[in-house]
């Protein structure tokens, strides 16, 4: 989503909140903007585009000051264009406003504005914050009860960071994140940790209804209600170095390559939170696991996993389908929430539905400061490090060894990835070595339309993952099918030539999946095997290395992402950044 990125102190302005944009331009990329404050003036200069271009074309570097504020957008209202870029002002620009998140009353609020003379120059839900604090500030001459009497107003999910011309910044937080990062004689505020952590580590979280004003030198700290609050200053620990492309071209391309230490460091758990996580899960009653997009996937293999190894029944729900599914969920159910961010808003409301309806919730979450980490009665972390490639690629991977880990410590080392990796790191070894093999695969079906992806059981989930890997990457149309189904229907898509990926490693499912595979060559399917084992079905064959059954799917996955980035190579797109899509999906 949007990123927002406010800074004050001692340096110059302009070149911190670039390079904090930067950082954080995962989230969301559409245009970009900065505000600054100096001599008592704000200037603001935006535009469409990614932050290097829109820095060199509006020369954002030069803007002068040392308080400011600095945004990516991520359309929400307002199509992509240079005046729906933030920061927004009001009708003066005393004031400038960033703001992540959605004004679900905007048109209320902005016709009301309107009404009492207030112009408008964007299309967004977000200046009437702008406008709002300047008819409050306005009103009350004092950016405490300005800000107050603001967010009385909003509703919907917002983090607003404004800068005043006395110097000032303030920040509101509903429902979005936003940290603050401590500096000498000064203060970042941010939707990301990733927004300052190359000058500093110590960072306070906002509580939901809190708002910080600053001037660089005193900070006040204060809720809805104007009620002094004080929160912890936390010592965040992420190595910037891993945010970096190090030798390859992409962060999703260095992100793969990662896989091979970060399944194991997702399974290096602090003992007795490991425990205490499964304590929580062994004495449920109702187990359900909620997560969307890849983490939804990750759901569909821990159900199969704990209801195989310990016997533990679940049920998998979607979190964006969790609040029309609530019949069974009561206060003697467990929530189990996946998610690489711990901010995805859908996510996030499902933990609150189940919450209220007395659940309790333990989450597998890659950011341990994340929303979803604090809310949660426990939870484990994925240990994969910042994840800065939009699409989801060792946080998946990461999430399903920390699950294998939960049942392995549940049923006495009976998956045995817990005390025996060797075998995974050599297999995921061997097919991160098949790069060149796999991306002369993408070279064939670059002009395709459709691509199917079978699997069956452990499988199936894999190949749903591998068809949104190739959707967004490549925007190739691609489906995941549970090979048992492709005779119920979905064959009658199958012409001469269409591309179907068959996941077929020698395990219980292969002899029923050689047969699907049969089957849809006989229609004229060109077949492309994933499996240990060759069979002349295949006209493409990718070769992975025989691991115990219940642990292919952590390597199989992995040739289906190097197959989603090639392809999006071919097809000009940037796999970093796919277009239309953000990592941290904050808004419903
Ligand atoms: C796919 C992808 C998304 C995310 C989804 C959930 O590659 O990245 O589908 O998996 O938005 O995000 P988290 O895991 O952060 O909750």
């Amino acid at each position: 989503m949007c990123s927002i990125i406010g800074y004050t102190g001692k340096l110059f302005v302009a070149p911190i909140l670039l390079q904090s944009l930067k950082r954080m331009e995962y989230r969301g990329y559409d245009s970009v903007g900065i505000a600054t404050m100096n001599n008592g003036k704000i200037v603001t200069r935006k535009g469409i585009g990614k932050v290097a271009e829109v820095a060199e074309s509006l020369d954002l570097l030069h803007m002068p000051g040392r308080i400011g504020i600095g945004h990516t957008r991520w359309a929400t209202h307002g199509g992509v264009t240079d005046k729906n870029a933030h920061p927004h002002s009001g009708c003066t620009d005393d004031i400038a406003v960033v703001h992540n998140g959605i004004i679900e009353n905007y048109s209320a609020l902005k016709a009301e504005l309107i009404r009492l003379g207030h112009n408008f120059k964007s299309q967004t839900d977000s200046e009437v914050i702008a406008h709002l604090l300047e008819l409050n500030y306005s009103t009350y001459k004092d950016i405490k009860q300005a800000m107050i009497e603001t967010c009385k107003k909003l509703s919907g999910t917002y983090a607003f960071v404004a800068v005043f011309e006395d110097g000032n910044i303030s920040a509101a937080r509903y429902d979005e994140p936003l940290i603050i990062g401590i500096v000498d004689s000064g203060c970042f505020i941010s939707s990301d940790v990733l927004g300052f952590l190359e000058y500093t580590d110590k960072a306070i979280f906002l509580d939901n209804k809190d708002i910080i004003i600053t001037n660089g030198t005193t900070l006040e700290l204060f809720d809805f209600d104007g009620n002094y609050v004080t929160r912890p200053i936390t010592q965040v620990a992420w190595e910037l170095g891993a945010a970096d492309k190090g030798k390859y071209a992409h962060h999703t391309l260095k992100e793969i390559h990662e896989q091979i230490r970060t399944i194991v460091e997702a399974g290096n758990q602090n003992n007795e939170r490991l425990h205490s996580f499964c304590d929580i899960l062994a004495n449920a009653k109702n187990v359900f696991i909620t997560g969307s997009g890849t983490s939804y996937h990750s759901a569909l293999i821990a159900k199969h996993i704990f209801s195989r190894f310990a016997k533990i029944r679940c049920e998998t729900i979607m979190s964006s389908e969790f609040q029309y599914m609530l019949d069974s969920v009561d206060d003697k159910s467990l929530l189990i929430a996946i998610s690489q961010s711990g901010e995805t808003a859908d996510v996030l409301q499902a933990v609150k539905i189940a919450r209220q309806m007395g659940s309790k919730i333990i989450s597998v979450v890659n950011i341990p400061t994340s929303s979803l980490a604090r809310i949660s009665d426990s939870f484990l972390s994925v240990n994969c490090g910042p994840e800065i490639g939009v699409a989801a690629t060792k946080s998946f991977t990461g999430q399903l060894s920390v699950l294998y880990n939960i049942i392995d410590s549940m049923c006495n080392g009976c998956v045995g990835i817990s005390s025996d990796k060797s075998e995974i790191i050599k297999a995921i070894q061997q097919v991160l070595d098949d790069e060149i093999n796999i991306s002369k695969i993408a070279d064939t079906m670059e002009d395709v339309k459709d691509i199917y992806i079978l699997g069956r059981s452990l499988h199936y989930p894999i190949s749903l993952e591998g068809a949104l890997k190739i959707k967004e990457l490549a925007y190739i149309h691609a489906e995941g099918i549970a090979a048992g189904e492709i005779k119920h229907g979905p064959l009658a898509l199958i012409e001469k030539n269409t591309p179907v990926i068959v996941i077929n490693p020698s395990d219980s499912t292969y002899n029923s999946t050689i047969s699907s595979a049969y089957e849809i060559k006989a229609r004229g399917a060109t077949v492309v095997g994933v499996s240990d084992k060759m069979d002349d079905v295949y006209d493409h064959f990718i070769k992975i290395t025989k691991v115990r059954d219940n642990l292919y799917p952590l390597v199989e996955v992995i040739p289906l992402q190097i197959l989603a980035y090639y392809l999006a190579l071919k097809k000009k797109a940037d796999p970093d950044y796919p277009r239309n899509l953000a990592k941290s999906v904050t808004v419903k």
